[in-house]
């Protein structure tokens, strides 16, 4: 090329959610069944949707309007619903202006950090869901900003660690939360998102929340929307129903704005994204018109609390059956319908394995996992697909140090759903105890360190 057409932010773009999907494939082509518990689609799972719900979809199928353009920013009819919606819970006020529809929440991510000026950050998660970690990375040409998210207290934010963070980090422009939590399964208390808001406050942020599974809360949770606690500080609220009718196919999310006037550089940004979208000319039409019909009917609420229950019930059964693996940190799942899984520091190593019967899988996992560079928790789920079929994500690719993986709890059938934990949990035995041989020879490992420790206290 006779110049550089490379963008400075390529080497930052990945997504191991979907990467992980092409060495499941090649497992697959070498025979051996795969079970994917690596994508948030719902649908994908086996989820039936309510014929109520097609209906809708059928009825504006026959509806001529259907088939238009309609405003850049969305449908007017559908961002006075949502406004007024937000509005009742009594917290910053919004008018049909501040809401604008993207093709699903993946289009609004993109465009919210590419239309940031280059050298401001929004500081992330540790972990976090990687289409907004590699895209505000990608904007910025350098890897992302993180504050971490604390598996041993719930995997609440260190509040005390995101102000260092963005006190000693000045081109720290904004925060971004996930509440429910993708990878994790977290929500956060009023508490949390108030302390958040309070550091946006002091050192004059914005912030953006992906609330995109706020109606999925189970096992308790208690939590509020980031509008009622924001107050006056500049927000960008992320929402869509690819999780909560569910329906991702429908490509359809929208942004909602709280106070884009507190602020000249934040409005004159908000400004920018709605252009962006202008010049695209708009989104999605038909699920736009949908969505009042959807959340309104009669049914809607006994179709979501009858989901919320299952993945209430599933995460119970994953974490009564996972806890009791030594070596492994877990936190009950709270909402959306991911189960993060760590592993302790110094229980994974580089040769650690799983029986697999097929030589030709094996050999290619054995290729896969051959450099040390591959991270321990990526080795671990090669070799649970290739042995097991289970094809998870490991924790590092959500941007973050912590080795583990994210499940999901979407599967339907609960006999399935049970069989697959109690193969995983057997599994994740094996494989940790597989290199223990190895250990007791007098390896730097976990099991070492353990006894180390025990035996100092035993001194
Ligand atoms: C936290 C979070 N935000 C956004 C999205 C993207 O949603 P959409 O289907 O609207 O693009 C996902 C999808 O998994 C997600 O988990």
């Amino acid at each position: 090329m006779r110049t550089n057409i490379v963008h400075i932010g390529a080497g930052e773009l990945t997504y191991e959610i979907r990467n992980i999907v092409r060495i499941a494939e090649k497992i697959r082509d070498l025979g051996i069944p795969v079970k994917m518990e690596n994508i948030g689609d719902p649908v994908a799972k086996g989820e039936i949707i309510p014929v109520w719900m097609k209906k809708i979809v059928s009825e504006l199928v026959l509806e001529n309007s259907s088939y238009g353009y309609c405003p850049t920013q969305g449908v007017l009819e559908t961002r006075k619903y949502l406004a007024d919606f937000n509005n009742r819970k009594g917290g910053a006020q919004i008018s049909p202006d501040d809401i604008i529809f993207f093709n699903g929440l993946g289009d609004a991510i993109t465009k919210v950090y590419t239309f940031l000026n280059r050298t401001a950050r929004v500081i992330t998660p540790s972990p976090t869901y990687t289409t907004h970690s590699s895209s505000e990375a990608a904007h910025a040409g350098l890897p992302p900003v993180c504050y971490p998210l604390d598996p041993f207290n719930n995997w609440y934010p260190d509040i005390d660690e995101l102000r260092k963070r963005v006190k000693y980090n000045p081109a720290v422009a904004g925060i971004l939360l996930i509440n429910p939590d993708n990878p994790t399964g977290a929500v956060f208390p009023a508490k949390v998102l108030s302390d958040i808001v309070s550091i946006a406050k002091d050192f004059n942020l914005f912030i953006i929340a992906d609330e995109i599974y706020q109606n999925l809360i189970f096992n308790g949770a208690q939590t509020v929307s980031l509008s009622e606690v924001i107050g006056d500080v500049p927000a960008i609220s992320m929402k869509g129903i690819s999780k909560e009718i569910p329906w991702p196919g429908s490509r359809c999310g929208w942004i909602e704005v709280y106070n884009a006037d507190k602020d000249p550089l934040f409005e004159k940004y908000i400004g920018t994204i709605l252009n962006a979208k202008m010049v695209e000319v708009c989104s999605t039409t038909l699920p736009q018109i949908a969505i009042p019909r959807l959340f309104e009917h009669p049914e809607y609420p006994l179709s979501l609390k009858k989901r919320q229950q299952r993945y209430e019930r599933f995460s119970k059964i994953a974490y009564e059956r996972l806890k009791q693996i030594p070596g492994v940190i877990l936190n009950k799942p709270q909402g959306a319908f991911y189960m993060g899984v760590v592993f302790e520091e110094g229980v994974l190593n580089h040769r650690q394995h799983l029986p697999i019967k097929s030589k030709e899988v094996r050999e290619l996992v054995e290729q896969l996992t051959a450099s040390s560079a591959v991270t321990l928790d990526k080795r671990f789920v090669y070799y649970l697909l290739a042995s097991t079929g289970i094809c998870v994500v490991p924790l590092t690719s959500f941007s973050s140090e912590l080795n583990g993986f994210r499940m999901t709890l979407l599967e339907p059938d609960e006999a399935k759903f049970r069989e697959n934990i109690d193969i995983l949990a057997e599994s994740i035995k094996d494989y940790i105890h597989s290199s223990k041989e190895i250990d007791n020879a007098g390896e730097n490992t976990f099991f070492t360190n353990q006894f180390l420790e025990w035996a100092k206290n035993y001194n």
